[in-house]
């Protein structure tokens, strides 16, 4: 305040002092606001910087604010962004806009570097390469279904706006693959644009469920039986939080949003850690029966693996009930998420790639590989990188990130708090405007479309007709410099377990005929 003049004079004297000497006043005024942020800055408590470096201590926080955005224009190497790199955005981009994805130069990754994963062609590759043929799904189910070899992975409406919701869906009906709903409900965006749904049904079984959050069968068998829906998927976990239910904050909870999935507004969502329906393996069959029951058609289960163990009891439980799931879903740990704790995202769960194979393992051991297909999810992005999962083990991948960059995402890293700049993962009416969905369900398509290119290129490269050739043998890994070895010796096949053949034929027997006792 100036001495000797009150708030109310200061008032009227401003616009005075302004036309008589605009520049001093200006500078007057901005002294005194800068003296006034330095007082509260060397007052307040909470922030050491701040208390011993008043005013000065703010540039501190507002260059590390923008460090991440410059660093990602100016200053990072191409490969070394993460969680995904730019190379990797630029062919999504370029694959979702019909755009030359081509590479000139040669290769700027270090492929002798431990731990690379590179594949073996074959001398004598096919002269031509077709699109590989569709998985049947639940083929024991009233409603099987013909699963493309890549689609997009569980993200729910709210973690994701409208108009991501609507350009995901009108990419599947475009592009004949499937889009999974994540674990918030089927939201309208899903059902207009007419693409194939699965509907994840997480632990607080939104889209389904009483107000307690117990499951509610009758509500369930009604939302089932839309015909977009062609699949259910029962989520134990995911990849980024493995151990915990999915979170959405509470800025981005809408009136909407609230009564598709039948909660309260005001505080974040947070799905219990896991189903309240079942305490073990036998209980999740059991609850897998219910809903393949209810709705007719393929259950699949998704989950990030922890301790391998959880395969065997889950095998043991699926051969004494007789109660399997179509697919299993593995998600890496490497996986995305629209909000995680951090020791969740950085410390728990398997990576993809061993996930698969450990699954493929036991389903083999276990008698059960040609029942039960693989999703893999985590980091799949390109078609490259497809073929390399689908070597490892699995029937088809998902992808989530690799799905949001082809409408637009910018990797801003902001899903967890409103401001997604490119207006995918936020409600911000001005910020969605900038997804048009009928614009960016074109772009979807494409990227999927050049996925699917790329692999049948890859396969062909590898001498391979059918996806079903590509064995852990056609993947190598860097173990150390210069020491490479193929997969099938770092992680060899396991096989069927000869004391598990009388159950295995009671299993047969039941898939056989419905009615027939399976356990023992
Ligand atoms: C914004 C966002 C929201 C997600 N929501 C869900 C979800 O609701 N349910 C789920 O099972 N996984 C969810 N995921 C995980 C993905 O489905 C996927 O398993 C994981 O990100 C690995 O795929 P990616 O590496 O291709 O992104 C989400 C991921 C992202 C990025």
């Amino acid at each position: 305040m100036v001495p000797g003049i009150s708030f109310i004079e200061l008032i009227f004297w401003l616009p005075y002092a302004l036309v008589q000497n605009p520049v001093l006043t200006l500078l007057g005024l901005f002294v005194l606001v800068a003296a006034l942020m330095a007082l509260k800055d060397f007052l307040q408590r909470e922030n050491p910087i701040k208390r011993n470096f008043p005013l000065v201590a703010m540039g501190r926080y507002a260059l590390s604010n923008m460090g991440a955005p410059m660093r990602q224009y100016l200053f990072a190497n191409d490969r070394d962004e993460r969680p995904i790199p730019r190379y990797i955005r630029r062919w999504i981009e370029a694959s979702a806009h019909n755009e030359d994805a081509t590479v000139p130069f040669g290769t700027q990754l270090d492929l002798d570097r431990p731990g690379s994963v590179l594949m073996r062609h074959s001398a004598f590759p096919r002269m031509q390469y077709e699109e590989p043929p569709r998985v049947r799904v639940g083929a024991d189910t009233p409603n099987p279904y013909e699963v493309a070899r890549f689609n997009v992975s569980a993200m729910s409406f709210g973690s994701l706006g409208r108009n991501a919701v609507l350009s995901l869906n009108k990419g599947a009906a475009a592009g004949g693959y499937y889009h999974n709903t994540g674990e918030g409900g089927i939201s309208p965006y899903h059902i207009q644009p007419g693409g194939d749904l699965v509907w994840q049904l997480g632990t607080a079984k939104f889209g389904a469920r009483r107000k307690d959050g117990s499951f509610d069968p009758e509500l369930f068998k009604s939302r089932a039986s839309h015909p977009n829906v062609k699949m259910i998927e029962v989520k134990l976990s995911q990849g980024a939080k493995p151990g915990k239910g999915g979170i959405l904050p509470k800025e981005k909870i809408t009136a909407e949003i609230a009564e598709i999935r039948n909660v309260e507004r005001g505080h974040d969502v947070i799905s219990p850690p896991r189903h309240q329906e079942w305490e073990d393996a036998e209980g999740m069959c059991r609850f897998i029966a219910q809903v393949q029951e209810l709705s007719g058609k393929p259950v699949g289960v998704k989950f990030c693996l922890g301790h391998p163990s959880f395969l065997d009891e889950i095998c043991q439980a699926f051969i004494k009930t007789g109660i399997y799931p179509a697919y299993i879903a593995v998600d890496g740990a490497e996986g995305g998420t629209g909000a995680a704790p951090l020791a969740h995202t950085d410390l728990l769960g398997y990576p993809m790639l061993d996930a698969v194979m450990l699954t493929e393992n036991k389903l083999i051991e276990y008698g059960l590989r040609d029942r039960i297909k693989i999703c893999a999810s985590g980091k799949v992005f390109t078609g490259g990188l497809l073929a390399v999962a689908l070597a490892a083990g699995a029937d088809w991948a998902a992808s989530a990130r690799g799905f949001m960059l082809s409408i637009g995402c910018i990797q801003a890293l902001h899903c967890n708090t409103n401001f997604c700049p490119s207006g995918v993962a936020t409600h911000n009416k001005w910020l969605q405007r900038g997804v048009v969905p009928d614009v960016q369900g074109d772009h979807a398509a494409h990227y999927q479309h050049a996925v699917i290119k790329e692999f049948a290129m890859i396969l062909a490269a590898c001498g391979k007709d059918h996806p079903d050739e590509l064995t852990r043998d056609d993947i190598m890994k860097v173990v150390d410099w210069h020491r490479i070895r193929p997969m099938s010796e770092l992680v060899p096949y396991a096989e069927e377990r000869e004391d598990l053949a009388e159950l295995r034929e009671r299993l047969a027997a039941k898939a056989a005929s419905p009615t027939a006792p399976a356990g023992p």
